[in-house]
C-alpha cells in the first residue's frame, strides 16, 4: 500500500514547505478561507463529518470534544496545539512541525474559528528546539500576511498564536499537566472532571489537540468532511502517521490510510522490512505505553477497531518492532526505568509502583532475580498500579510489561531464574 498524505502534503512536493509563498503555492489557508465563510457551528458539525479522531493518543472524536465548549461564558475560549511529543517512539509531530509548519497554523485558526478563540497556544516540547526556531519563523511570516493578528478571521475578528516551550517532562504532554505547566505551575495532572472543554486555561473553556489532529483540519475543510470520512472505515476514518523504529532497515514516519494498511506491510513494505534471517518478535504499534503484540497479529489491519481486537491500542503510532534477537524483559526494564523517571509522583500508586516494577525487572534482567517469587510479584503489582491513579501514565507503565508478561512468559520465568544475557550490538547500519 502506498502512503496517502493529508497532513505531510510536503512529501507530495518533495520538499518542506517553510516559506508561506510555497505553501500558499500548494494550496495554502483555503482550508481556513472556507472555514470562515462558514458559521463556527457549520465548521464545527464539518469536524464531526469528517469522523476525525485525536491523533495524540486516545482517539478521541475531535468534533465532540470542540462541541463541548461552552458559548458566551464571559471568558476567554482557547486552543492549545499539544506539540510535547515525548511518548518512546513517537515522532511524527516533528516532521508536521519541521516540514509544513503553515498546515499547523492553518488548522489551530481554523479551530480557534470553530471555538470562538481569540488567543491559542502551542506547548511544544523543550528538546524540540531547532523546530521550534521554525515554527516561530513560521508564525512570524502568517502574522506578517495578516492571517495572524487584530483581522485574521475576519470582520475585524483577531486571532493569534503564542509559542510555548516546555522544558522536557513526559508528563507535560499529558493534557491538564501542560495546562498548569502554561500556566507556571509544577506539571502535575489535575483532577478530572472538570475537563478542559469546561475549565482549562486559567479555568477557562480550552479545546486541546495533538498537532497532527490540528493539522488534519485545512484539508477537511478545504476537500470537505465527507471527502476524509471516505478515506478508511467507518470508525476510524482519515489518515495515520506511524513512526516506525527498532530493528527495521527503513525507520522513518509513514502515513497511511487507516484500514487498508496491515501492521506486516508497515514494517516489511514500507519501513523495510528486518535484517536478513531475522523474524518479528514483538511490536509495540501505538507508542512505548500500549499492549505488546507478537508475530502472530501482523496482519492486522492499522486501525483503531483492528488493533484493540488484537488486544493491543493505536496510540500516537510510535511503532516499535523488536526482532527475535531481543531480550523482552531487558526492553520492559528499559521502558520502567522510563517511566519511573517521568512519573510526576503525585498518586502513591504511580510513584511507589513504578519503582517496584523498575526494581524487580532490573534485578531479574541483571542475573539476581528470585524465580518464580519475582514473577507472582510482578503479577501481583499490575492490579495495585492500574485504574487507581489520577492521569493514564501508571496504566502506560504496566500495559507493556503485563502483556509482555502473558504473551512470553517462558522468557520472563527464564530471565527470573537466570537473568538475561547483554545483546549484542546491531552490525547492519539502518538505511534511509
Ligand atoms: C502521560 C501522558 C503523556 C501524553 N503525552 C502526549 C503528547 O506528548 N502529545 C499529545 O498530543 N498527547 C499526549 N497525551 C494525550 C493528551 O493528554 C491528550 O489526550 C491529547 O493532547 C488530546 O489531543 P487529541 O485529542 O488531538 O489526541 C499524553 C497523555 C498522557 C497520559
Ligand atoms: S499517574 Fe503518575 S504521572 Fe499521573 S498524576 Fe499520578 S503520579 Fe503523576
Amino acid at each position: 500500500m502506498p502512503e496517502f498524505h493529508v497532513v505531510y502534503r510536503h512529501r507530495e512536493y518533495g520538499r518542506p514547505l517553510t516559506t508561506l509563498a510555497e505553501y500558499t503555492r500548494v494550496g495554502g489557508f483555503l482550508g481556513l478561507r472556507d472555514a470562515i465563510a462558514m458559521s463556527s457551528d457549520d465548521v464545527l458539525y464539518a469536524f464531526h463529518r469528517s469522523g476525525l479522531r485525536g491523533r495524540g493518543g486516545a482517539g478521541f472524536p475531535m468534533g465532540r470534544k470542540a462541541s463541548f465548549l461552552p458559548k458566551n461564558t464571559g471568558k476567554p475560549t482557547y486552543v492549545v496545539c499539544n506539540a510535547d511529543e515525548s511518548e518512546p517512539g513517537t515522532f511524527k509531530d516533528r516532521e508536521i512541525i519541521e516540514q509544513n509548519p503553515f498546515q499547523l497554523i492553518e488548522g489551530i485558526a481554523i479551530a480557534a474559528h470553530a471555538v470562538g478563540c481569540e488567543r491559542a497556544y502551542i506547548y511544544i516540547r523543550g528538546e524540540y528546539e531547532a523546530q521550534a526556531t521554525v515554527l516561530d519563523a513560521a508564525l512570524a511570516e502568517t502574522r506578517e500576511a495578516g492571517h495572524l493578528g487584530p483581522d485574521a478571521l475576519g470582520e475585524g475578528r483577531p486571532f493569534d498564536i503564542t509559542l510555548y516551550r516546555g522544558s522536557g517532562a513526559y508528563i507535560c504532554g499529558e493534557e491538564t499537566a501542560l495546562l498548569e505547566s502554561l500556566e507556571g505551575k509544577r506539571g502535575q495532572p489535575r483532577l478530572k472532571p472538570p475537563f478542559p472543554a469546561v475549565a482549562g486555561l486559567y479555568g477557562c473553556p480550552t479545546l486541546i489537540n495533538n498537532v497532527e489532529t490540528l493539522a488534519a483540519l485545512p484539508p477537511i475543510m478545504h476537500r470537505g468532511p465527507d471527502w476524509y470520512a471516505a478515506l478508511g472505515p467507518e470508525k476510524s476514518p482519515g489518515t495515520k502517521v506511524f513512526s516506525v523504529s527498532g530493528h527495521v532497515l527503513r525507520p522513518g514516519n509513514y502515513e497511511v490510510v487507516l484500514g487498508r494498511t496491515t501492521l506486516r506491510e508497515l514494517i516489511v513494505d514500507m519501513a523495510g522490512g528486518l535484517r536478513p534471517g531475522r523474524q518479528v518478535k514483538a511490536v509495540w504499534p501505538g507508542g512505548s505505553s500500549v499492549p505488546v503484540i507478537g508475530a502472530g497479529s501482523l496482519d492486522v489491519p492499522l486501525d483503531y477497531e483492528s488493533l484493540e481486537g488484537v488486544g493491543t491500542f493505536l496510540g500516537s503510532g510510535g511503532c516499535i518492532v523488536m526482532d527475535d534477537t531481543g531480550c523482552i524483559v531487558r526492553a520492559c526494564h528499559r521502558l520502567a526505568q522510563f517511566y519511573r523517571h517521568e512519573s510526576c509522583g503525585k498518586c502513591t500508586p504511580c510513584r511507589e509502583g513504578t519503582g517496584w516494577l523498575e526494581n524487580i525487572l532490573g534485578r531479574m534482567v541483571e542475573g539476581r532475580g528470585r524465580g518464580d517469587d519475582d514473577i507472582r510479584m510482578l503479577e501481583g503489582l499490575f492490579g495495585r498500579i492500574s485504574g487507581r491513579t489520577l492521569c493514564a501514565l501508571a496504566d502506560g507503565a504496566v500495559m507493556p510489561v503485563q502483556s509482555a508478561l502473558e504473551l512470553f512468559r517462558d522468557e520472563f520465568v527464564r530471565v527470573a531464574h537466570e537473568g538475561s544475557p547483554r545483546p549484542a550490538p546491531m552490525t547492519e547500519a539502518p538505511v534511509g
